[in-house]
C-alpha cells in the first residue's frame, strides 16, 4: 500500500515536472566533419555500410554527450552526416532503414527489434535516452512498394532523405521526408506531398525541414505561418555561394525574416564549400561558426527563448513606395550575381542616396562609409526575375555589395574580404512579397549580431557603425507564387 502510494506520488511529481514549461532552453548544433565512404559503383554489404555509419556515429556521440553535459536540451546534427553522399539508388541502399511513422510510439533503445533490423535508429535512440537530450539526425528511409501503386519506382521501393528526432527518453517523435531534393540527389525520391512535421516540448513547438527546402514555400513557410512553430530544426549539407547564399548569412536572415528560432547544423567539408552552422534567434544570431581552414568539427551551444517574441509584421514596401524617384542620371550597368542579371549603380562618394530599379522593383540606399577607399568599389543592385540555375525560384533582391575588384564588371562575383566599414546604411525596396530575408555579411564571412535592425515600414538599417568591413547588405525577397508562371498572373496557367 505504502509503496503503491509512493509510486503514485512519484508519478504525480514526474507529471508535474514534465508539464512545467520552460521560458528558455539551451540549443546545440554540431558541425560534423563527415567521414565519407569510398566512391563505388557497386553496393557495399550491409556490414560495411554499418561500419562506416558507426564511425560517424562515434563522432556524433562525442558531440551529443558533450552537449548534454553542458545542459543542452536538444542537439541538431547535419544532413548526410552519417553516410555522406555520392550515391545512386542502389549504392545507398545498404545504408537505409525502414523508419516507422512516429505514431507507433517506439523507443528503439528499449525495443530494438520491433521494426526489423534498425541499428542506426537504435543507437540514436540510446544516445538520446542515455544523455537525456533530444537528438535530431538525418538518415535514409526505405519503403517498399508494388504495382498496386502506379507511381512505384521500377526498383520496387521509395527511398527518402529523412530527418528523425528522438526525445530525451529515446522515443521517435518526428520523421520528415525531404521535399525539395537538390540536383544530383538521385539516390532519393520526392515524397508524394510536402510533409508538415511538428512536435511539442516543454520548451516550445518545433518544425523541421532540410537544406534546399529553405528556398521554397512548402513546407518551410507553412510550418511558420500555419503551424506556428517557435523553432526550426535544420540539418543541412549546404554549398556556400557568395554574395547572397552563404550558409550563416542566408539561414540567419531566414530566422529574422520569418520571426523564428533557427538551428542550422551544417556538414563540415571545405573542399565543397560546406561550412557554416549557427543558432539564430529572430532578432540576432546567438552563435555561429564558419571555418574553411581546418578539418575539425565544432559544437555550438546557446540559450534561446522557448517562444521568441514575434515583432509586428513588416510592410516590405511601405517606406520605399513613399520615396518619389527622380531620375538621378547615375550611370547604370548590368552584372551577374549567381547567374542572375542585376541592374547596378556604382556608389561614387563616401556618403550618398541612390536608387536603382529593375522591372517592378526599385531599391533605395542611404549610406555613409568610414572612408571612400580608392582600392574598393561598392555598388547598389536590383534584381526582379526568375532564377533558373540549380533550381527555379522567383527573386526580388535589393543589394549593396562590394565588387571583387575596382573593375565594375566584377560586381556580383564571389568575394570574401573587404576593407571598408560603414558608419551607417539604410536599404529598402518596394517588394511585391512579404517574404524578405535581411542579410548583413562582413569581411571573412562574419555576421553582425546586434548591429542592424528592420523597421516596420521595411527598412534594413544599421544601429551603429559596422564592427567590420562590409561584403554585402541585402534584402533577399522570395515571390513564391511566381515560381512556375513568371510571365503570367498567378493562377492563369493552371494545368487541368
Ligand atoms: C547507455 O547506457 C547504458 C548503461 O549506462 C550502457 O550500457 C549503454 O551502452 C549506453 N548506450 C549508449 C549508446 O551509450
Ligand atoms: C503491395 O504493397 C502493399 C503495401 O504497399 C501490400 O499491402 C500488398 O500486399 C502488396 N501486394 C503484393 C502483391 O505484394
Ligand atoms: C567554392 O567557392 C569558390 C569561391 O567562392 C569557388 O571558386 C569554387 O568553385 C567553389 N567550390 C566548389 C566545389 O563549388
Ligand atoms: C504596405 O504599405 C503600402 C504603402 O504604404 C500600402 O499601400 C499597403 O496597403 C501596405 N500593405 C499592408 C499589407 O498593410
Ligand atoms: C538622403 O536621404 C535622406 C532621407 O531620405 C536625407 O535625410 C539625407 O539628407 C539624404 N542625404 C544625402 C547625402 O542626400
Amino acid at each position: 500500500m505504502a509503496s503503491q502510494l509512493l509510486a503514485y506520488v512519484a508519478v504525480l511529481v514526474f507529471c508535474v515536472l514534465n508539464v512545467s514549461s520552460l521560458e528558455t532552453f539551451i540549443a546545440a548544433v554540431y558541425e560534423h566533419a563527415v567521414i565519407l565512404p569510398k566512391a563505388t559503383l557497386i553496393a557495399v554489404s550491409r556490414e560495411e555500410a554499418l561500419a562506416l555509419m558507426n564511425q560517424n556515429l562515434d563522432l556524433l556521440e562525442g558531440a551529443i554527450t558533450s552537449a548534454a553535459k553542458q545542459g543542452a536540451h536538444i542537439i541538431v546534427t547535419p544532413e548526410d552526416a552519417i553516410y555522406g553522399w555520392n550515391f545512386n539508388k542502389e549504392t545507398i541502399y545498404p545504408y537505409l532503414e525502414d523508419i516507422p511513422d512516429p505514431q507507433v510510439n517506439w523507443i528503439p533503445c528499449n525495443d530494438p527489434n520491433r521494426f526489423g533490423h534498425t541499428p542506426v535508429q537504435e543507437r540514436l535512440s540510446c544516445l538520446a535516452k542515455n544523455s537525456s537530450i533530444y537528438v535530431v539526425a538525418n538518415i535514409g528511409d526505405k519503403k517498399p512498394c508494388n504495382a498496386s501503386d502506379p507511381q512505384c519506382p521500377r526498383d520496387g521501393r521509395y527511398q527518402y532523405n529523412t530527418d528523425v528526432v528522438f526525445d530525451s527518453e529515446g522515443r521517435l517523435v518526428a520523421r520528415y521526408h525531404k521535399q525539395n531534393l537538390f540536383m544530383g540527389e538521385d539516390q532519393f525520391n520526392t515524397p508524394k506531398g510536402p510533409e508538415m512535421v511538428t512536435f511539442d516540448t516543454t520548451f516550445g513547438r518545433f518544425g523541421i525541414f532540410t537544406c534546399f527546402d529553405i528556398l521554397f514555400h512548402e513546407p518551410a513557410v507553412t510550418l511558420v505561418k500555419d503551424f506556428h512553430v517557435d523553432t526550426i530544426l535544420f540539418p543541412t549539407a549546404w554549398m556556400n555561394v557568395l554574395p547572397h547564399l552563404s550558409a550563416v548569412e542566408f539561414h540567419s536572415a531566414w530566422a529574422m525574416g520569418m520571426g523564428v528560432n533557427f538551428l542550422a547544423s551544417e556538414i563540415h567539408y571545405p573542399p565543397y564549400n560546406m561550412t557554416g552552422s549557427g543558432i539564430y534567434a529572430p532578432d540576432s544570431p546567438r552563435a555561429f561558426h564558419y571555418d574553411m581552414k581546418t578539418k575539425e568539427g565544432k559544437l555550438l551551444l546557446a540559450q534561446l527563448d522557448s517562444h521568441p517574441r514575434r515583432s509586428g509584421a513588416v510592410n516590405w514596401t511601405s517606406y520605399a513606395s513613399g520615396i518619389k524617384t527622380v531620375s538621378t542620371g547615375n550611370w547604370e550597368f548590368k552584372g551577374l550575381v549567381f547567374f542572375d542579371e542585376f541592374t547596378f549603380v556604382e556608389l561614387m562618394g563616401s556618403t550618398g542616396n541612390y536608387t536603382v530599379c529593375q522591372k517592378d522593383l526599385c531599391c533605395h540606399l542611404n549610406y555613409q562609409m568610414s572612408e571612400k577607399r580608392p582600392d574598393e568599389v561598392y555598388a547598389l543592385g536590383a534584381f526582379d526575375g526568375l532564377h533558373t540555375v540549380e533550381g527555379t525560384y522567383y527573386l526580388q533582391i535589393c543589394t549593396l555589395l562590394k565588387c571583387r575588384t575596382t573593375d565594375v564588371r566584377t560586381c556580383g562575383d564571389s568575394v570574401e574580404t573587404a576593407s571598408t566599414r560603414f558608419e551607417m546604411f539604410s536599404l529598402s525596396g518596394n517588394f511585391g512579397t512579404q517574404y524578405v530575408f535581411p542579410e548583413v555579411l562582413l569581411s571573412e564571412i562574419q555576421l553582425a549580431p546586434g548591429e542592424f535592425q528592420v523597421s516596420s515600414d521595411g527598412r534594413l538599417f544599421s544601429q551603429k557603425p559596422t564592427s567590420g568591413p562590409v561584403l554585402t547588405v541585402t534584402l533577399f525577397g522570395r515571390v513564391y507564387e511566381r515560381d512556375l508562371t513568371p510571365d503570367a498572373p498567378a493562377g492563369l496557367q493552371q494545368k487541368h
